[in-house]
């Protein structure tokens, strides 16, 4: 059970973009809804620094994994530090005399440091477990004809394609962090790495959910949004409609599978297609 892996034919190509980002200049970007905006504006604000912790928490056993998986730490790393880049300038567009972006990044950065201080091995598992929700989230936005696939189709495409490709990337290395993991485990009993990777999961689903709800209230409060109003539609796009965060139950409840594996749900086909669209020719091109 334990010596699944990322299938063979799974290549990580790290894709060194650029993304007009101009129509973040005037406000609500995605789709024009301001409660949209708020929820993906901080899942972004998260971005920078815990995508950090991630590369660091695979790069602290890059010694202990060899052959394949050591050229996948390598990339994802690679993937992982353009994705914050590119976030990182899309943040810079949220309006920071309007906005408490500060204080969102002074409170992300405090919860990553918690992280962090715990170690390489609790850095490793938060990684782990947010992968699994980043893949989740990835998977949904295939789905282009869901609520939530719509969702981008009436925002800018320059915009679009950031997230796709995020969303993309994402997926190609969704397993990355978890191999490592269960290199790093290999002589650990499963039922000790099953209890400790499922606690995680729980307590750090807890947290996230929470945390970007609240840091979307923040945003959509600097809008004008009465508190309860704002929790009230914050609530709705996370749990309702799209249903963010709902939507993925499926895949979020097979963590809780003993002897799972990322890749135990197989969306190559549908990435496949996505990857097309960022090939490297149609890249250069750009
Ligand atoms: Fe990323
Ligand atoms: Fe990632």
């Amino acid at each position: 059970m334990t010596n699944k892996r990322t299938p063979e034919d799974v290549t990580i190509l790290p894709r060194d973009l650029h993304f007009d980002m101009s129509a973040a200049d005037n406000g609500p970007w995605l789709d024009g809804d301001p409660v949209a905006t708020a929820v993906f504006n901080a899942l972004s604000l998260t971005f920078p620094d815990g995508e950090r912790m991630f590369m660091d928490s695979v790069k602290a056993y890059r010694n202990e994994v060899s052959g394949k998986l050591a050229q996948d730490v390598k990339d994802f790393v690679t993937q992982e530090a353009i994705h914050s880049r590119e976030h990182h300038l899309l943040n810079n567009k949220i309006d920071r005399q309007k906005y408490p972006v500060h204080e969102i990044e002074a409170a992300i950065r405090e919860k990553v440091a918690f992280s962090r201080d715990g170690g390489p091995f609790r850095m490793l598992i938060g990684t782990i477990c947010l992968e699994h929700f980043t893949a989740m989230m990835a998977d949904l936005m295939m789905e282009m004809h869901t609520d939530y696939g719509r969702l981008f189709s009436k925002t800018d495409p320059a915009l679009e394609r950031l997230w796709r490709w995020h969303a993309m990337e994402e997926t190609e290395h969704k397993a990355v962090a978890y191999d490592v993991f269960l290199e790093v485990t290999k002589d650990w009993p499963p039922f000790k790495r099953y209890f400790r990777r499922s606690l995680s999961m729980l307590i750090i689903t807890g947290h996230f959910t929470h945390n970007i709800a609240g840091y979307a209230v923040k945003l959509l409060e600097a809008d004008g949004y009465e508190t309860k109003e704002a929790q009230r539609a914050v609530n709705a796009f996370l749990w309702k409609k799209p249903s963010l965060f709902g939507k993925g139950w499926k895949i979020w409840l097979s963590w809780f599978k003993p002897g799972f594996h990322p890749w135990d749900h197989d969306n190559r086909a549908e990435m496949a297609a996505w990857k097309e669209d960022f090939n490297p020719a149609q890249v250069a091109a750009e």
